[in-house]
């Protein structure tokens, strides 16, 4: 008897899981492309009667059949993401990058609580950064780069030791950025260009030791560049260029490992710090439009990789070092509208790297080294409003 009605609810098991074979994450996949455009050379193959979706375009699952993937990277996908996403459970990488998905991004998402790789970059993602996304307390990547996101970054996001990856460039994001920056302390990519970010940069990310690129560019952030930057050893990448930051350079670095270093269009002041010449892996250093002072050491002009010295538009005085012309790298030279004097470094154009040197609007005096008129990378040089004789040739 009990036999019996065993193989009866097998059976009647049986004929309800074939007429509703396909596995729950798979209806989930389904539900989800009813909003999620997909062209047809993906949707083809998200087929109901299949059992499990592991075999569709785009999807990865465990050996128990769960979905733990979704990438439809570049894959022509339009419409937007439903709040569906939240029951795939054991989702951890969800990539749609270079797609046109529009609308928001789901609350819901907060719910994939395995997620660790989140790349939505380069869409048309409009509305707010979920807080939610802060349970996602196995993230190591976020990017939401290239969108129309707004509002502003929510603190409980930054909340999370185990992110190394922050990208959330070119948006729309405003407010300040979360003082919970400091515990991201396996940070080591940060960048925050290209938004509406207000207020300063917070002592905090003094905290985020392992940080190696950070970029502000373009933001409206102000106040003291903070001194804990100096606690970030392997620092690489600092671009901090068009903002409002204010006061001198505070921090500084012992055994510095910046390779880039730009703080232009600011307003700080102070002098050229002189720890940037134990910088010997700089190549970029940009200070152009602040208001420092004093001289440019020699030492800088001894950095043997510099490429790029920027540093027009300030109240730089005293004479360009010789040091500057022996440099073997240097491409571009710009010490525009500052107040320099003394004579041009004779050798300036000695190592053929050079391309550009504008030293307009100074108060260089002596005669033009001759070398230059046979500088053969040169493509522009701009010398007006000196004291410079020797040749009228030039503009
Ligand atoms: C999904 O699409 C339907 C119909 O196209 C629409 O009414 C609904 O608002 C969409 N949902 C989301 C979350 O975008
Ligand atoms: C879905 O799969 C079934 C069974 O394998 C097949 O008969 C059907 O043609 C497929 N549908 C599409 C749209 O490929
Ligand atoms: C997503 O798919 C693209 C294209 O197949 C691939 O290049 C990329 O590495 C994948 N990303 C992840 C995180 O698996
Ligand atoms: C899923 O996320 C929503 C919005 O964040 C939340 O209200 C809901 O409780 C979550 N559901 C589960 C099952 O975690
Ligand atoms: C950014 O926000 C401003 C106003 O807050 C709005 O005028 C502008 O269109 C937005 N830009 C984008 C790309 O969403
Ligand atoms: C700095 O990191 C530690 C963990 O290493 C954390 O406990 C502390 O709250 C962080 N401090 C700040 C200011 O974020
Ligand atoms: C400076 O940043 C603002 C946004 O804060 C942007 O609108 C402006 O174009 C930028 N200026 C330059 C010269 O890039
Ligand atoms: C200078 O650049 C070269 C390659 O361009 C690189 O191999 C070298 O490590 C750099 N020097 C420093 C000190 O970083
Ligand atoms: C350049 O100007 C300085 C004073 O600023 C002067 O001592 C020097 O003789 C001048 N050099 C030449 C070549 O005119
Ligand atoms: C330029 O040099 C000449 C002669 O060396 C000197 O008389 C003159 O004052 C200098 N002009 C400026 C603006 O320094």
């Amino acid at each position: 008897m009990g036999l019996v009605f065993c193989c009866w609810l097998f059976l009647l098991l049986t004929l309800v899981s074939s007429a509703w074979s396909l596995s729950s994450d798979g209806l989930t996949l389904l539900a989800l492309s009813k909003n999620l455009t997909l062209p047809s050379s993906i949707g083809s193959d998200w087929n109901a009667s299949d059992s499990t979706p592991c075999k569709w375009n785009g999807v990865r699952c465990n050996s128990r059949d769960r979905v733990i993937s979704l990438n439809l990277s570049s894959s022509g996908i339009s419409g937007s993401l439903g709040p569906q996403i939240g029951h795939l459970k054991y989702l951890r990488t969800l990539v749609l990058t270079k797609n046109k998905v529009s609308g928001s991004i789901p609350p819901e998402l907060g719910n994939c609580s395995m997620l660790d790789h989140l790349d939505l970059t380069d869409n048309f993602l409009s509305g707010e950064i979920p807080a939610s996304l802060g349970n996602l307390k196995e993230l190591s990547y976020i990017s939401l780069g290239f969108n129309s996101l707004s509002g502003t970054i929510p603190e409980e996001l930054f909340k999370n030791q185990l992110l190394v990856e922050v990208y959330l460039h070119y948006n729309n994001l405003s407010g300040s950025i979360p003082s919970t920056i400091g515990e991201m302390t396996s940070l080591r990519f940060l960048w925050l260009h290209e938004n509406m970010l207000s207020g300063v940069l917070p002592d905090s990310v003094g905290n985020c030791t392992n940080l190696e690129e950070v970029y502000l560019l373009d933001n409206q952030l102000s106040g003291a560049l903070p001194k804990t930057l100096g606690e970030i050893k392997g620092l690489k990448i600092f671009d901090a260029t068009n903002n409002s930051f204010t006061g001198e350079i505070p921090f500084s670095f012992q055994n510095c490992k910046l390779e880039i270093f730009i703080l232009s269009f600011n307003l700080i002041s102070g002098e050229i710090p002189s720890w940037l010449g134990s910088c010997s892996g700089l190549e970029q250093l940009g200070f152009v439009e602040n208001s420092l002072s004093g001289h440019i050491r020699a030492s800088v002009g001894l950095l043997k990789n510099l490429t790029y010295l920027l540093l027009s538009h300030n109240s730089l005085s005293g004479p360009i070092p010789p040091e500057v012309g022996v440099n073997s790298r240097l491409k571009w030279i710009y010490l525009d509208n500052n107040d320099l004097v003394g004579e041009i470094p004779p050798n300036i154009c000695s190592r053929q790297a050079l391309r550009i040197l504008d030293l307009a609007y100074n108060r260089l005096n002596g005669s033009i080294p001759s070398g230059i008129c046979n500088c053969p990378s040169l493509e522009r040089l701009i010398l007006r409003e000196n004291n410079l004789s020797g040749s009228n040739g030039f503009q």
